[in-house]
């Protein structure tokens, strides 16, 4: 077998999920049979200081001569950079990717990909222009998880889907957890709010086993009817957002299935913490598949057959391993020693990519994320929900 080749990633922004990511990037690829291709962080940018983005660097364990820059600009000018991750707030993902594609950067961009679809139609434009591959950075689609559910699905285990519920809510106290409204949960500003940011994962769920599962020639943006109310103190933020989808589909692949696809910081899918309530049902004539919270990182499904045939299994995230020392995690939790958090899986995806010359993620290209920007966008129409100007422009460059 050839060496492995070394994709030598960027990282811009020096966040939470920024540190996460990292983390979970210089984890040895062979510890989940990955064999073909590593990961090497070469550089990190901050947009405040370059104090900043050594720190970070430090942290998350980056070779000890990686550089560190006070600039984004100098992080895709950076020619021993083979790729850029964007890990911004939302509201800036529109801008630091246009930057990094306008240098000539291929990028991995963190979810929700823009605030709206006429961004990320630029961005994809942009892409495609310069022959640069672009992928939304939804890591869940890469997990072996939702490989197998999808496949199970494709193999017919429980018939044409007919329906799909898909719950992604994370009961905060947004009052006094983000008290003055500046943080981007909640902010306008930074395209705060429950759907761009946790919806997206219910609608994943929907569009990976309703939509994806489709033959491509066959497949139909669904209709979308929406709920959405706002979370007071910031107003322009949504607190809890309910949508329901009708997709349509060919009489003999089982005609239309609806879908409802529901977020909020208010209430939680596991309520105390009490996993045991699905937050995902996947159902069929034949049976169902149950995908158990949190819908970002799930590590459990189950699927109950008509004929009562019940299967439960275990995900386990790979990583360093027990006795390593190592731990990750991501805001207020951490993993278990030596567990990974999963962000490897989209982090492979987007190697192999660049290594076999494919533009686009395969478990969701660039069409599909931009139909999920679509239904968001319709979404936001439905409930009254505009966000300033300046970040919903496509004017490109706009100082933020
Ligand atoms: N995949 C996942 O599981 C997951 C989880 C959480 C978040 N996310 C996504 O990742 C993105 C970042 O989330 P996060 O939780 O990492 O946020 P965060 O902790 O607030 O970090 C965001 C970083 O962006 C940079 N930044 C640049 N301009 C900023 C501004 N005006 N306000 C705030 N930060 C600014 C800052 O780093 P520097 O200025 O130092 O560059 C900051 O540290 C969001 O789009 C979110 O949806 C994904």
């Amino acid at each position: 077998m050839s060496a492995p080749k070394t994709i030598r990633w960027g990282i811009l922004a020096t966040g939470g999920i920024a540190t996460t990511f990292t983390k979970d990037l210089l984890v040895d690829p062979a510890t989940r049979g990955v064999r073909h291709l590593k990961h090497t962080v070469v550089a990190a940018a901050s947009s405040s200081s370059a104090a900043r983005a050594q720190d970070f660097l430090k942290a998350t364990g980056a070779p000890a001569d990686a550089k560190a820059y006070g600039s984004y600009q100098e992080l895709v000018d950076d020619a021993n950079v083979d790729i850029v991750y964007v890990a911004t707030p939302h509201s800036h993902h529109y801008q630091n990717t246009m930057l990094a594609l306008e240098a000539g950067k291929p990028v991995l961009c963190e979810k929700a990909f823009t605030v709206n679809a006429a961004q990320l139609r630029a961005l994809a434009d942009k892409a495609r222009e310069k022959g640069l591959f672009l992928m939304e950075a939804v890591w869940t689609r890469y997990f072996p998880l939702s490989v197998y559910v999808r496949d199970q699905i494709t193999a017919g285990r429980i018939g044409p889907v007919a329906r799909v519920f898909a719950d992604n809510s994370v009961a905060s106290n947004p009052e006094v957890q983000w008290k003055d409204g500046s943080n981007r949960m909640v902010n306008p500003d930074l395209a705060g709010g429950a759907l761009l940011d946790l919806g997206i994962y219910s609608l994943t769920w929907v569009f990976q086993t309703l939509y994806h599962t489709q033959p491509q020639e066959v497949r139909k943006p669904p209709k979308v009817l929406a709920a959405m109310k706002n979370y007071g103190p910031t107003k322009d933020a949504d607190e809890t957002t309910t949508i329901v989808l009708s997709f349509p589909r060919p009489a003999d692949a089982g005609g239309d299935a609806h879908a409802i696809a529901t977020t909020s910081i208010r209430v939680a899918t596991s309520p105390a913490g009490n996993q045991d309530i699905p937050g995902i049902r996947i159902q069929g004539p034949d049976g169902e598949i149950q995908v158990f919270p949190p819908a970002f990182r799930p590590t459990r499904t189950r699927i109950i057959l008509k004929d009562g045939t019940v299967e439960e299994k275990n995900w386990s995230q790979p990583g360093p391993g027990e006795g390593s020392g190592w731990h990750t995690g991501f805001g207020g939790s951490t993993n278990a020693e030596g567990e990974g958090h999963g962000m490897f899986w989209e982090a492979d995806e987007a190697a192999d990519a660049l290594i076999n010359g494919r533009k686009e993620g395969r478990y969701e290209g660039l069409d599909e994320s931009i139909l999920i920007m679509d239904v968001m966008d319709e979404t936001r129409k439905q409930g009254g929900l505009k966000y300033p100007d300046k970040i919903e422009t496509t004017k490109y460059p706009t100082q933020l």
